[in-house]
């Protein structure tokens, strides 16, 4: 790994073993990009790539008059002058003029990687990155642009912000601050994006790219399930196994854009930033303003190959504290089993039931708070309902920790009901804008988290029942968008600060919480996965993927999800059938198949099963307890597509390849039908591994696959819906 600083060409060289950045100072001073791939030489001058002419209808700068941001590449393009694809900012003057020219004034190159303060970022010691901060300056508007890129040294990744800051004295108005932008040269590319909406989130999309933008957004507050924040561009045969492709991922939790814009010369943009939809950053004189960052990463092995990035460097590199690399506790959840209709005997009675199953951590939901007994009251409320918890929380988790279970609980912080007593004391810190109504969404409100006292407010009511009983977990829930955006405290120019305002009292009271209690397991949720993003993976190290428990639907879901994010995140719970938002039957086996893929656990109560599925959840704990190191931090790998077939499977490698892991999914019958073969990935090709008391070679497992036939006692895999297969193989 080295960042190399050509002078003479004013070129910029980034690389590891695996990739290079290379970029340069144009003609006009701004930075210009040249290429981000697979590694290549070094050389002194790749100045021959910079286009030093004009098209008929192009503009010139006028210093060099052979110089045109439209026909090259830009790194972070300005507004109004030779450029006109979408622009990476944009900055208002007090005479009200948008164009600047921020020019080359400096750099620094060094060992590590800076955080961004109040935001969630990839992390690094001076070992394992280096960081370059290009420094540009624009002399009429007093105010300077650092660029950020930091290059792992095992990663194929480039992690991205920008920062501004206002050296002047008069107030300048930052009307668009996007992460990161890349000019590829050629337009050849498929664009994926991950959509969907409650109960089917993240869904992958291909299209192929042409003239003309492609873009995906959350105007929602929250980056939502909608569109995730996390986007592919690949060659249209890059498949899994094989091809190039471009990850970006952004390291946030707002509102935010993803754009590709093929432009009418070759040249195709990729950006990525909060979205510029009423955000206004006002700076005055000597403030400065950090964009969240976005983590690019480039393959030519395919989407698998794109997928274990992300998946490694979220795992080391942005998941914090005890709970980085550690597998994770197996819980049961009330939820689906009684909703707010519960108190303590009857939580007890499932908590016992689990415990003697093998469950390690009880996991108490919605309704133990204020007059919370159904969703139109109590929010804001965080003292227990002595109704449903007569010693409180500290009585409830001194009795389950003496089961011998771990004990945790819900919260949602950033919400208030109109009937709470929080709301009819402060009814000033919800979002809304004087003199209109507002919307309401499951029959609440959002509290102003750009306030700080509604922040330090909740902190505190928090920190007393989280510090006063015996806690190991916490979900954190977050189910309405927002709307009314618009903060009481904050003078008229300053609206457009609050969406991004909210986001930082977010992060705040989460790093307040995770440090006042660094044991603490934090699961992030928002309506299931409306809040699936790497910036949330900072302080939550799991996320509730969806509220969708269908085993058949949830292995879309997860199959999607794993594209960006680690299967250690994935929370994955095995519910009681028929499932609640789909009617389906599965069996529970194959609900636990397709939950041994995540952080695994229970959403029903174990005493209404019969004795011998009971005596199966005994056996899938026994599995996943031997098993969950491997199934939540081995390589994973897609091998069916259950977007492409009726089949689906999946494979977990260990690091060394001497054990795997492999899911087959028979998610809609083909009668009549020889069964096939399933080919494995990522197995030591030389290995002979055992499966079933019969041995195969890696080299076979791979290439000629698994006879499926050799799955199951019967012999059969057709014939039945749902029917699924997980198998062990461990090295001779
Ligand atoms: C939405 C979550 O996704 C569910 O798991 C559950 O916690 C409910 N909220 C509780 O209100």
């Amino acid at each position: 790994m080295n960042i190399i600083w050509h002078e003479q060409s004013k070129q910029y060289h980034l690389y590891n073993e695996k990739i290079s950045y290379i970029m340069c100072v144009t003609p006009v001073g701004e930075i210009g990009g040249i290429y981000f791939g697979k590694r290549i030489h070094d050389k002194d001058d790749m100045s021959y790539v910079i286009n030093r002419f004009g098209l008929p209808n192009v503009t010139l700068d006028p210093d060099t008059e052979s110089y045109s941001m439209e026909l090259n590449r830009q790194e972070y393009p300005s507004f109004g002058t030779t450029d006109f694809g979408t622009q990476a900012y944009e900055v208002e003057l007090p005479n009200g003029s948008g164009v600047s020219a921020f020019v080359y004034r400096d750099h620094k190159i060094y060992k590590g990687k800076p955080g961004i303060k109040g935001l969630p970022a990839t992390y690094a010691n001076d070992d394992e990155a280096m960081t370059l901060e290009i420094t540009l300056a624009d002399e009429l508007a007093k105010m300077t642009l650092t660029l950020f890129y930091t290059i792992f040294k095992d990663y194929p990744v480039i992690a991205r912000h920008a920062q501004f800051r206002n050296e002047g004295s008069s107030g300048v108005k930052l009307i668009r601050a996007l992460s990161a932008c890349v000019d590829l040269p050629d337009q050849d590319y498929e664009w994926m994006q991950f959509s969907g909406a409650w109960a089917r989130e993240r869904i992958p999309e291909v299209k192929k790219l042409s003239t003309g933008s492609v873009s995906i957004e959350s105007k929602r507050g929250a980056s939502s399930a909608n569109q995730n924040p996390f986007v592919i561009v690949k060659r249209p045969n890059t498949d899994d196994f094989s091809g190039e492709a471009f990850g970006f991922s952004f390291v946030y939790s707002g509102n935010f854009i993803a754009q590709a814009e093929c432009d009418s010369f070759g040249r195709l943009r990729i950006l990525m930033g909060i979205h510029p939809d009423r955000f206004t950053w006002l700076l005055k004189g000597g403030d400065s303003f950090e964009t969240p960052e976005v983590v690019m990463a480039v393959t030519d092995c395919g989407l698998n190959d794109l997928s274990r990035t992300y998946h490694e460097l979220y795992n080391d590199h942005l998941v914090r504290g005890k709970w980085k690399n550690t597998p994770r506790p197996i819980l049961i959840n009330n939820w689906e089993a009684t909703f707010m209709d519960f108190d303590e005997e009857r939580i007890l009675a499932i908590a016992k039931t689990a415990k003697e199953a093998g469950v390690e951590l009880f996991v108490l939901d919605d309704g133990w708070f204020g007059e919370r007994n159904d969703d139109y009251a109590g929010l804001g409320d965080w003292i227990e309902n002595p109704a449903k918890l007569p010693q409180g929380m500290a009585g409830l988790s001194s009795k389950i920790n003496a089961l011998g279970m771990k004990f945790g609980f819900w919260i949602e912080p950033e919400m208030v009901n109109p009937d709470s007593n929080l709301f009819r004391r402060h009814p000033e810190w919800v979002l809304s804008i004087p003199g209109r109504k507002s919307s309401l969404g499951r029959h609440q409100l959002v509290l102003d988290f750009s306030r700080e006292e509604v922040v330090d407010h909740i902190y505190n009511m928090l920190k007393k029942v989280i510090g006063g009983a015996e806690i190991s977990y916490i979900k954190w829930d977050m189910n309405r968008s927002l709307t009314e955006v618009f903060s009481a405290e904050l003078n008229a120019d300053e609206q457009g600060m609050v969406y991004h305002k909210y986001v930082l009292g977010v992060y705040s009271l989460y790093e307040r919480l995770t440090q006042e209690f660094p044991d603490i397991l934090f699961e992030s949720c928002s309506s299931g996965g409306n809040r699936y993003d790497a910036g949330m993976l900072y302080y939550a190290p799991q996320a509730w993927c969806s509220d969708n428990t269908d085993a058949i639907d949830r292995i879309r879901i997860q199959y999607g999800t794993s594209y960006g994010y680690p299967i250690s995140s994935i929370g994955a719970h095995v519910s009681a059938v028929p499932n609640q938002q789909t009617g389906r039957s599965v069996p529970i086996a194959t609900r636990a198949n397709v939950a041994f893929f995540g952080t695994f656990g229970y959403e029903l109560d174990l005493n209404k099963i019969s004795a011998e599925e009971l005596e199966q959840v005994r056996e899938q704990i026994r599995f996943m307890k031997e098993h969950r190191a491997l199934l939540q931090f081995g390589t994973f790998i897609r091998l069916r597509s259950p977007f492409e077939k009726d089949q689906a499977a999946w494979i977990v490698v260990s690091k060394d390849r001497k054990e795997a892991i492999f899911a087959l999914y028979c998610m809609r019958s083909n009668v009549n039908m020889l069964p096939g073969h399933l080919k494995l990935a990522g197995l030591d090709p030389e290995q002979v591994y055992v499966m079933d008391d019969a041995e195969y070679y890696g080299d076979e497992l791979m290439n000629l696959g698994v006879t499926l036939t050799k799955l199951s006692q019967s012999g059969l895999t057709t014939g039945m819906d749902y029917v699924s297969y997980v198998k062990v193989l461990k090295a001779r």
